[in-house]
C-alpha cells in the first residue's frame, strides 16, 4: 500500500530512522550510566591499609599529651599476666617495701654486699622436687656457669677471661640470703650482673635458685639449712654457720 505512497515512505524512513537512533541512545544512555557508577563504585572502596591511622611513637596533634600512643588505663593487665601470686613471680613478702631498704657497700672487688634481705621471701614457692632441681642444674649450666663457675665459686670462662668476677656462692652471706635474693637478683639484675628476667622464665628462675642451693649444700653438706618450701612445715632458722671453707675467693 504504500509502496506507492512516497509521502508514506518517506514517513515509515523516518520512523525507522527515529527507532534507530532511539535505539543509539538506549544503548548510549545504558554505557553512560554504568561507566558513571562504575566509576563512582571505584571510588568508593577503601581498603584497611588505607585508612588513617597513627604509627607507634609518632606525634598527634590531637590528643593533648602530643602522644599518638595511649597510655594504658591504670590497673590494665595483658592476658596472661595477672600474676597474683606476688612470691612466685617477685619473690618478695607480701610486706616488702615497708621495711627501710638495707645499705649497700661495694667491696674492694666492685661487688655490691647487702647484708640482709627482709624484703625477700625465705621459703621456696614451690614444690622442690627432683625434677625442679634437675631443671635447675640445666638451666644453671645454660645462663650462670660461664661466671659463676661448675659450684658457683665465681670462677666461670668469662671470669677468667677478664670479666668481673662474681662473689661465690659459698660464703656466709649468700649461704644465709633467703630463696628470694637470688630470684631477685636473677629478676632485676643486681649491681654489674644483668637481669636474666627476659632470658629465664619465673619457673626456671626458682628452679635455678634450687639448684644453687644445692650447689651450696654440696660445698657445705653439714652447716646449711635444708630446701624449705611453703607447703611445709620446716622453718628456716637462722644458720650460725660459719665455715667458709667453699668461699676462698
Ligand atoms: C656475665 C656474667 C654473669 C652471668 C652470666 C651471671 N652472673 Fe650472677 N653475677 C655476676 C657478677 C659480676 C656479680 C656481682 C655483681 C655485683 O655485686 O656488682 C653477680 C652476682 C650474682 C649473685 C650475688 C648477689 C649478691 O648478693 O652478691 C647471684 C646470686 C647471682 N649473680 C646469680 C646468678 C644467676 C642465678 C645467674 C644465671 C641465671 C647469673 N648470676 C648469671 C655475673 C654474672
Amino acid at each position: 500500500m504504500s509502496k506507492n505512497n512516497p509521502q508514506a515512505e518517506v514517513k515509515s524512513k523516518k520512523a525507522k530512522v527515529k527507532r534507530q537512533k532511539a535505539k543509539g541512545g538506549v544503548a548510549r544512555f545504558t554505557f553512560y550510566f554504568l561507566l558513571f557508577t562504575f566509576s563512582l563504585t571505584a571510588g568508593c572502596r577503601y581498603d584497611m591499609q588505607d585508612q588513617p591511622r597513627y604509627k607507634a611513637f609518632k606525634k598527634s596533634e590531637f590528643f593533648s599529651d602530643d602522644k599518638a600512643m595511649r597510655d594504658l588505663p591504670e590497673g590494665t593487665v595483658a592476658r596472661g599476666f595477672l600474676r597474683e601470686n606476688k612470691a612466685f613471680y617477685t619473690g618478695k613478702k607480701e610486706t616488702a617495701g615497708t621495711v627501710a631498704p638495707v645499705e649497700a657497700t661495694i667491696d674492694a672487688t666492685g661487688n655490691t654486699l647487702v647484708a640482709s634481705f627482709p624484703d625477700d621471701i625465705e621459703e621456696f614457692p614451690l614444690p622442690v622436687t627432683k625434677e625442679l632441681l634437675d631443671r635447675g642444674e640445666e638451666r644453671y649450666k645454660v645462663f650462670c656457669i660461664v661466671c659463676h663457675g661448675p659450684v658457683g665459686k665465681g670462677d666461670g670462662m668469662i671470669v677468667r677471661r677478664g670479666f668481673p668476677q662474681p662473689p661465690t656462692y659459698h660464703d656466709d652471706r649468700l649461704r644465709n640470703a633467703p630463696v628470694g635474693h637470688f630470684y631477685d637478683v636473677m629478676t632485676n639484675g643486681w649491681g654489674k650482673m644483668n637481669s636474666y628476667a627476659s632470658q629465664v622464665p619465673p619457673a626456671d628462675r626458682w628452679a635455678i635458685v634450687a639448684y644453687i642451693r644445692a650447689l651450696q649444700i654440696s660445698q657445705n653438706p653439714s652447716g646449711m639449712n635444708p630446701m624449705p618450701m611453703t607447703n611445709q612445715t620446716a622453718t628456716p632458722s637462722a644458720s650460725s654457720n660459719t665455715n667458709t671453707q667453699g668461699g676462698a675467693r
